[in-house]
């Protein structure tokens, strides 16, 4: 920090010469809810430095090497684009590491990361995913069921509850029994002082974290040679799996198909079918969430939804799931619902993306300012990005229509390059926007539970919080996101 400091690099000015950056860290954590997400730390110091410009350093030492953090669209393209320019930073390997030993795509880098994303990168190409339309179908049924219980009860329930489940049963189309522990794997994962003082120290995490792999490996194993045989004897049934092993197969070369499964394979995509549940579940079940909080705040928008619904899957909602499971074409239409979803992303965005700096590796920015990486934790904060003024015209407005096709959005509301971090999902909003008046129930729930200190981060109740793994890493709506929920 005393070198970035000495050639004039930006960094919030003061710095105090033992403590760093830490007391302004914690005067603004002071002025924050307790549990309010990491991730608001760049935009909170970009309120309180409008000067600074977009990227800058934070020192936060000794609880972390000196941290830089970007939220210039620019700048975060040369770090973190596909191209994964810069390795992924060495914490998050150190998290997922109890979890995936280390084969995951979130941990891999340069030629093996390229090798397995080309693999598992069929699986979730559009194409793929209209073959899984049905399934999902008939999961967003059950998770309707469940909405329509709760109505029935009249009382407030943390929404977040069940688009949790059906996320977790989207992913894994049924709730695995190694899913159970993998969730308990997570809490036990968390490393340094991200985690309880008590988690840290208990003499059992070690046999709990060895527990839950090895429950979870039997069964992810079991599933994995179920799907090689049942491939095997049925050429045509195609999962995510069966797509990665036919592309390895033919890379390798080898005659794959007799015998066991190939142990290499084995070991990585275990390793992926974890990641892919664990990195998933959390980001789609925050993201529907706050899809419904910005509906329900926006009547316009949630008409403007519900006649999009209407006019693509036909006015009979009880025959919308039908529809979408006989011609899943349709969700390319539902335009005005994506454009809801990206927009959603963009006040709530759920993943950051953490790299580690290199020597000689320098990021620079449009007026040339140059950011050297090395021995520093690159942060590009999707938050602060988002929520940024200088990217984003009518910045705090809830605007999906930013996010229309370009003949049906005004020019200045185009997103600018890299501005916008992506990722979707349709049909659960497809399937119940319609049955469903939804009030957020913060009010309510702050009466019946009577929290102390700061409830608000930038006036929003329903802030993010981080719920205990690592604060680079994916958010959630606070207490749960409490709802009443009415049926239409
Ligand atoms: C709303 C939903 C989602 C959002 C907003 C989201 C966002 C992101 C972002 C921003 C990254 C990049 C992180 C980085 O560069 O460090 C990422 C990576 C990743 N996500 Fe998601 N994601 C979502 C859903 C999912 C789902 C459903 C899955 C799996 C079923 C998934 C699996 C992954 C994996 C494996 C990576 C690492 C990819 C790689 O490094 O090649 N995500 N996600």
């Amino acid at each position: 920090m005393r070198m970035l400091q000495r050639e004039g690099l930006p960094m919030p000015p003061p710095h105090n010469l033992v403590f760093g950056h830490l007391i302004l860290a914690a005067n603004i954590q002071k002025s924050l809810p307790a549990d309010a997400h990491g991730h608001y730390l760049a935009d909170q110091i970009r309120q309180r430095y409008p000067s600074l410009g977009p990227t800058f350093y934070v020192d936060r030492w000794p609880f972390s090497e000196p941290m830089l953090m970007v939220t210039d669209p620019d700048v975060v393209a040369q770090s973190s684009t596909a191209d994964h320019l810069l390795p992924k930073h060495p914490g998050i390997k150190t998290f997922l590491y109890p979890i995936t030993e280390g084969y995951d795509l979130n941990c891999l880098d340069g030629e093996t990361w390229k090798f397995w994303r080309r693999l598992f990168n069929p699986g979730f190409s559009a194409r793929h995913m209209q073959t899984l339309v049905s399934t999902i179908v008939e999961e967003v049924a059950v998770f309707c069921d469940e909405l329509r219980q709760r109505v029935e009860e009249e009382k407030m329930f943390s929404f977040e509850e069940h688009t949790l489940s059906v996320s977790i049963d989207i992913i894994g189309r049924v709730a695995f029994p190694w899913i159970s522990a993998l969730l308990h794997q997570r809490q036990w994962a968390a490393f340094g002082l991200e985690m309880g003082i008590w988690m840290l120290i208990n003499p059992m995490r070690y046999f709990y974290m060895w527990n839950n792999r090895r429950i979870m490996d039997k069964y992810i194993d079991r599933d994995l040679d179920e799907r090689y045989t049942t491939r095997q004897a049925d050429a045509k049934s195609k999962t995510i799996v069966d797509l990665a092993l036919a592309d390895y197969k033919s890379e390798k070369g080898s005659s794959l198909d007799k015998g066991p499964m190939d142990a290499v394979f084995r070991k990585f995509t275990r390793s992926q079918m974890k990641v892919f549940i664990f990195a998933g579940h959390d980001a789609a079940s925050t993201t529907m969430c706050y899809c419904w909080l910005l509906l329900s705040r926006n009547p316009q928008a949630m008409a403007k939804i519900r006649a999009e619904h209407d006019a693509v899957l036909g006015s009979d909602r009880d025959k919308a799931a039908a529809a979408l499971s006989e011609n899943p074409a349709l969700l390319n239409r539902l335009t005005y619902t994506l454009a809801v979803i990206k927009e959603t992303l963009r006040l709530f965005p759920v993943v950051s993306a953490a790299r580690g700096g290199l020597k000689d590796f320098v990021l620079t920015d449009a007026q040339g300012q140059r950011f050297p990486t090395e021995d520093c934790l690159v942060w590009a904060v999707h938050h602060g990005i988002h929520n940024n003024p200088l990217w984003w015209p009518r910045v705090d407005e809830f605007v999906p229509e930013r996010f229309l096709p370009d003949e049906e959005r005004a020019e200045e509301l185009r997103p600018r390059k890299h501005a916008w971090r992506p990722s979707k999902l349709k049909i659960v909003l497809a399937l119940t926007v319609r049955d469903f008046d939804l009030e957020e129930a913060f009010t309510e729930w702050d009466r019946v539970n009577k929290p102390k200190g700061v409830k608000t981060v930038n006036g929003e109740r329903a802030y993010q919080i981080c719920d205990g793994s690592i604060q680079l890493e994916s958010s959630h709506p606070v207490d749960g996101f409490p709802v009443r929920l009415f049926a239409r």
